[in-house]
């Protein structure tokens, strides 16, 4: 185990190293009912009455739409150097397919000049998770949404309408944002838009998700010469609870639910035999899909919170592996155990098990519970240091021989958390929902430090 209080070693991160923070748009955009924008399955979700805590929803959310010269000014302010933002497919295409929005084109480019103005590199995601509804209500071959094919090949011509317009000064960019969210958790736990338990729509979804990614990377290539595609999946290291064989072989289980299927696909290896029995669900495969699917990419983003300890569970539901609260473990508000070692694990498999070459950190945070003091000084010191623990994580993996090239915090501000609605403040800023007031916290000052830091020392 790393010591987690050994101080950051900034010597591993090469000059060129890009120092980000991360978004997504219905996550902190809000309007959305302005300038032609359609409807998401998120507004379905968090409009559908006990799906988000509090009730709450992405209607204003922290009013991006409009604030963004400030937001601007705040990525300016912290010193960071890139900003992965998301898209909104709602707001290019309002029905899925068919009529393009202009008004929803022209947003993006100007937020896209204004960052490439301050300096900032835009690493834009096509998809983080706001399907248009009216895709959703689309059923055709199976439960709509994702569950069709027909769903992927509408987000390829989405994704070449964007890179038309943005691909002369954008380079950075990303298809999807964690399928697994879309596939597993919206469409078999129902936690997350649109809200399915159904393992048969799950695996379709994972299916089609990964088609789509396939397809809208050609779609990117021939719109954008010189695009760096990435993909960026979420991932935990997963342990078994104890050496039983069956807590090992249910760790194996959970490790191909959460890690393998979303891998081994896209890095050429097909779909794993062992999962695909498991799950006992026919994929909708066709010939030429697998090529597709793992067409080569320039880069891999990793999403790393928590690692994950399971013990066999065969009556639960698939992957019969129940998690198991390990007890005297640090935890964040989200109740997630805190772990950099994962980060550390998890990167350097993606490097040797996976052979990637070019690596980001795409997300990575914490939330807790913050307030501002009477001083006007968010002190968040549980926040700072899992910045600093997960960073130190990023300088092993470094000096181990990880290709990593950046790592952007998630997130800038805080923001609507999903389900868990705005109680979960994962930013590096303050938002104060009432008035929209933005303050940066003490994290935030912290992360400043370290980017300024390392390019003195890089100089
Ligand atoms: C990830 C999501 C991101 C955010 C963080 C906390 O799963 O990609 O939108 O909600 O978790």
């Amino acid at each position: 185990m790393s010591d987690p209080t050994a101080p950051l070693d900034l010597g591993a991160f090469p000059p060129a190293f890009t120092w980000g923070t991360a978004t997504s748009a219905y996550q902190i955009e809000g309007a959305v009912a302005e300038d032609g924008r359609g409807p998401s399955i998120w507004d379905t979700f968090s409009h559908t009455p006990g799906a988000v805590d509090n009730g709450d929803h992405g209607d204003t959310a922290c009013d991006h739409y409009h604030r963004w010269p400030t937001d601007i000014a705040l990525m300016k302010e912290l010193g960071t150097d890139a900003y992965r933002l998301s898209v909104a497919w709602p707001r290019i295409v309002p029905g899925g397919d068919g009529p393009v929005n202009a008004a929803g084109l022209d947003f993006y480019d100007r937020l896209v000049d204004a960052l490439l103005d301050a300096g900032i590199t835009p690493n834009v995601t096509l998809y983080h998770w706001d399907l248009p509804q009216a895709l959703q209500d689309r059923a055709e071959a199976h439960r709509g949404g994702w569950t069709e094919r027909a769903t992927a090949e509408h987000f390829a011509r989405y994704a070449s309408l964007v890179a038309e317009r943005l691909g002369d000064r954008v380079t950075q960019w990303a298809t999807l944002n964690e399928p697994l969210c879309s596939a597993w958790i919206g469409h078999l736990e129902g936690r997350m838009a649109p809200g399915y338990t159904d393992l048969t729509a799950a695996v379709r979804a994972s299916y089609h998700l990964l088609l789509g990614h396939g397809l809208a990377v050609r779609a990117l290539r021939s719109a954008v010469p010189g695009a760096q595609i990435g993909l960026v999946t979420n991932h935990s290291t997963v342990e078994p609870a104890s050496s039983r064989p069956e807590d090992v072989a249910a760790a194996a289980r959970a490790d191909g639910h959460t890690n393998r299927w979303w891998l081994d696909p896209v890095y050429g290896r097909g779909f794993p035999t062992d999962m695909r029995e498991l799950y006992g669900i026919d994929l909708p495969e066709r010939e030429g899909d697998a090529d597709l699917i793992a067409a080569p990419l320039d880069w891999h983003g990793l999403n790393y919170y928590f690692p994950v300890t399971v013990a066999d569970d065969p009556t639960g539901p698939v992957p019969y592996a129940r998690e198991v609260r390990l007890p005297d473990v640090p935890r964040t508000g989200m109740d997630w155990q805190v772990d950099a070692g994962g980060l550390e694990a998890f990167l350097l498999r993606l490097t040797e098990e996976y052979g990637v070459r070019r690596l980001y950190v795409t997300e990575n945070g914490s939330a807790f519970p913050d307030t501002v003091g009477p001083d006007g000084v968010v002190a968040d010191p549980d926040r700072a240091r899992y910045l600093e623990q997960h960073l130190a994580a990023c300088a092993r993996a470094l000096r181990k021989g990880a290709p990593l090239a950046g790592y952007y915090a998630w997130s800038l501000l805080d923001n609507f958390e999903w389900a868990y609605g705005y109680d979960k403040r994962f930013g590096l800023v303050h938002v104060d929902y009432a008035t929209q007031q933005r303050t940066v916290k003490a994290s935030g000052r912290r992360y400043a430090d370290v980017i300024r830091t390392h390019r003195s020392r890089a100089r």
